[in-house]
């Protein structure tokens, strides 16, 4: 079979990984992978290329992907969506990695029926429907969890309040799991606002009690106005800041922001990331020899499984259950 494999969205640790795999298993079984270059894009403007398992080996392991992406909406109009159905005619099946605009494309491309498609979910934000783990989330919450202990060493030192920020659009996965992972005073998660008088106070509650205080923030606790992508969403960042100047304005303490954004992302993938990049490329070879289609692989309750990609599309997964219970319980006291 001619198989054809994209990645799209934000990069994410693990992808590299997971295109090698890929390859790996389809030479392996007799099959020819096809790369599309930069995401979607690539497949409205022919850019595909074969895939050699050696070749790719290299880079298997590093950060970032190394067939680039792009946030490219096939579907925005029907010319580019014409074009993409045109290419598309040279896979026999696609596998688009990606978060939820790539997965909602491939769905889309599936109900229009161009391709036969399998989707693999990756994204720092984990907040991919359907799934608990997405590719590249393990790594940026290590990365995020060095760089806020790293932060706090010059809190300590200078006595002061720390504010750092991590990405994750509306979800706060990573912002729960770092601040967790890193014992912080404070945590602030787009999916439980909290006032900035409040947040400003339990800073400096904290920093009395022992000197100084870290806060992590989501990057969506209060959504900008900038610019929008192709899929309609905003480019976030810059709360940290925002929040620190209030503290500083508030409680009359010294405040510092930091927010390590793209240097998170472009981490190196962990061990459990690379796995999981393995086994969800494992599943979706199996489906495509099985002729499962319009499906994500995905991950519950540590068991792999498939969740069709028409349930994905267009549906976030947030901080809820279990986990919000631990969020509420640990830092809304
Ligand atoms: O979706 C992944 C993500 O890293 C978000 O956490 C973040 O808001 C966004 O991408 C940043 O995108 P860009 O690389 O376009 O600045």
């Amino acid at each position: 079979m001619k198989i054809g494999v994209l990645t799209g969205g934000g990069d994410a640790p693990g992808l590299n990984t997971a295109v090698y795999a890929l390859a790996r298993l389809a030479e392996a079984r007799g099959h020819e992978l096809h790369l599309f270059l930069r995401g979607w894009r690539g497949v409205v403007e022919g850019q595909r290329v074969r895939a050699r398992a050696d070749e790719l080996r290299q880079a298997a392991f590093a950060g970032g992907t190394h067939i680039k992406t792009s946030r490219t909406n096939p579907f925005k109009d029907e010319e580019r969506a014409r074009k993409a159905a045109e290419n598309l005619k040279e896979v026999d099946v696609l596998v688009a990695i990606g978060g939820d605009d790539t997965l909602w494309a491939a769905a889309e491309a599936h109900r229009r029926g161009l391709v036969r498609t399998v989707g693999i979910p990756k994204t720092i934000d984990n907040d991919v429907w359907g799934t608990d783990e997405t590719i590249g989330f393990d790594t940026a919450v290590n990365r995020a969890a060095k760089e806020a202990e790293d932060f706090q060493t010059t809190l300590m030192s200078h006595e002061r309040i720390g504010v750092m920020e991590v990405m994750g659009r509306e979800a706060g996965w990573i912002a729960l799991f770092t601040g967790l992972a890193v014992a912080a005073d404070l945590v602030l998660i787009p999916e439980k606002p909290v006032d900035w008088d409040t947040a400003a106070r339990r800073a400096a509650e904290a920093a009395a009690r022992k000197g100084w205080a870290l806060v992590i923030v989501g990057e969506g606790v209060k959504a900008g106005e900038g610019p929008t992508d192709e899929y309609g969403h905003a480019r976030l960042g810059g709360v940290a800041a925002e929040l620190a100047q209030h503290i500083e304005r508030r409680t009359g303490g010294e405040a510092r922001a930091v927010s390590p954004g793209h240097i998170v992302r472009g981490a190196p993938p962990t061990a459990h990331d690379r796995l999981l990049a393995i086994r969800y490329a494992h599943a979706a070879m199996q489906a495509i020899e099985e002729g499962r289609h319009g499906v994500m692989t995905a991950v519950q309750g540590g068991r792999l499984t498939y969740v069709p990609l028409a349930e994905v599309a267009g549906r976030t997964r947030l901080v809820s259950g279990e986990w919000l219970k631990l969020y509420e319980e640990t830092y809304m006291l």
